[in-house]
């Protein structure tokens, strides 16, 4: 009896400390992982509570107390001297719009869910002539109401002609039918290097500023065609991620926190978290960057819902990966006050106002972190 109660005790004992060792282990490899990694996929409101899918609705007049100017003559942002060969246009004054009805809410000529046109897509000249109430640069304004948005929809480019027919021919379209006031700014990296995404944007967005006062951006990969006219593209109260279900992702959401493919954010959103990093060069981490800006600032990411963010992914071959992403994704807590829109430096080799689109090329610079 004394014999087995001993026993029983060493066993209760030798299993307790087991379940402690465990215990601790795990909580050792949940510290490292945290080392590893940086804190990207935890979205937390004011409050301490968990926020993701969020779906938006935005107030009359919510846009309307103020007027954001242009910002590339703004102290903060140096620009390199664009080439002396190039014209920069401006742009005609918009039409005095203040007397026409405000847009409605929902705009009444939606089709909902659509066929997006990949395979017949006219080409260049003829798309031209399919959009006459374009302005040039690709500016519209609904002719019947005074849109309650003005959007600049910044597109970074490099070499995918095709894809940028296809993206124009399907968006003109369905940004018609939502009845906002936008423009579409194609900016082009030159040269061979490794693709900034993220500067590109910033770049983006200080000469869609410098043109007009957009109340937001939507940040738009070229390779993704919206399948559903009532994903409005309208500026967000909190910045929105857009691309919510893609086909190729079997239109699941990769994860919690993605904030790439196509995002939205209003003027003042993009200048409190200083725009995006300009030191991610090559594929990906830059829109995780971002995300992290995004909850450094206390904002965070709302997203339509899953059935009407659905897109469509133009084909295209793998591209490099950046090998130093997880290292400046580390790092971006210190460097978002000095890396970013204040930082941006570019040469502007071309502006042009082309029918469906205003085209800017540039040549970007590699910053020190
Ligand atoms: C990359 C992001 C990218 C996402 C989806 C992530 O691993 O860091 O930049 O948007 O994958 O492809």
């Amino acid at each position: 009896m004394g014999r087995s109660y001993l026993t029983v005790r060493v066993l209760v004992l030798t299993v307790s400390c087991l379940v402690v060792l465990e215990y601790m282990s795990l909580l050792q490899s949940a510290e490292n992982a945290d080392k590893i990694r940086p804190s990207i996929f935890c979205m937390l409101d004011n409050h301490g509570v968990k926020q993701t899918h969020f779906l938006q609705s935005f107030p009359r007049d919510y846009y309307t107390t103020e007027l954001l100017g242009a910002d590339a003559n703004s102290s903060n942002l140096f620009l390199l001297p664009p080439s002396p060969k190039v014209a920069v246009p401006t742009l005609n004054v918009p039409v005095n719009r203040s007397t026409l009805p405000e847009c409605p809410m929902i705009p009444p000529n939606l089709q909902g869910k659509f066929n997006v046109e990949i395979d017949e897509v006219p080409d260049f000249a003829e798309l031209e002539t399919m959009f006459p109430s374009l302005e040039a640069g690709g500016r519209y304004s609904p002719s019947d109401c005074r849109a309650r948005h003005r959007v600049a929809i910044i597109v970074p480019y490099r070499d995918r002609e095709e894809h940028l027919k296809a993206f124009l021919f399907n968006i003109h379209r369905f940004l018609q039918r939502q009845q906002s006031e936008y423009g579409i700014f194609v900016v082009e990296q030159s040269g061979k290097g490794p693709f900034n995404r993220a500067m590109l944007m910033n770049v983006g967005a200080a000469e869609a500023l410098n043109q007009y006062t957009y109340q937001c951006f939507i940040f738009h990969d070229v390779d993704l065609m919206p399948e559903d006219d009532r994903n409005l593209y309208t500026c967000p109260i909190q910045p929105r991620h857009m691309s919510v279900s893609i086909d190729k992702f079997q239109y699941r959401l990769p994860y919690d926190e993605i904030f790439g493919g196509v995002s939205a954010m209003t003027v003042d959103q993009f200048r409190l978290v200083n725009g995006f990093s300009n030191l991610f060069w090559g594929w990906g981490g830059e829109d995780d960057d971002m995300a992290n800006r995004l909850r450094l600032k206390k904002l965070f990411i709302s997203r339509y819902p899953a059935n009407i963010a659905r897109y469509k992914m133009l084909k295209h071959g793998a591209e490099k990966a950046n090998p130093e992403r997880f290292k400046y994704l580390y790092s971006g807590a210190k460097r978002i006050s000095k890396d970013g829109y204040n930082s941006l430096k570019y040469r502007k080799i071309s502006l042009e106002l082309k029918p469906l689109y205003t085209w800017i090329l540039v040549e970007l610079p590699k910053l020190k972190p």
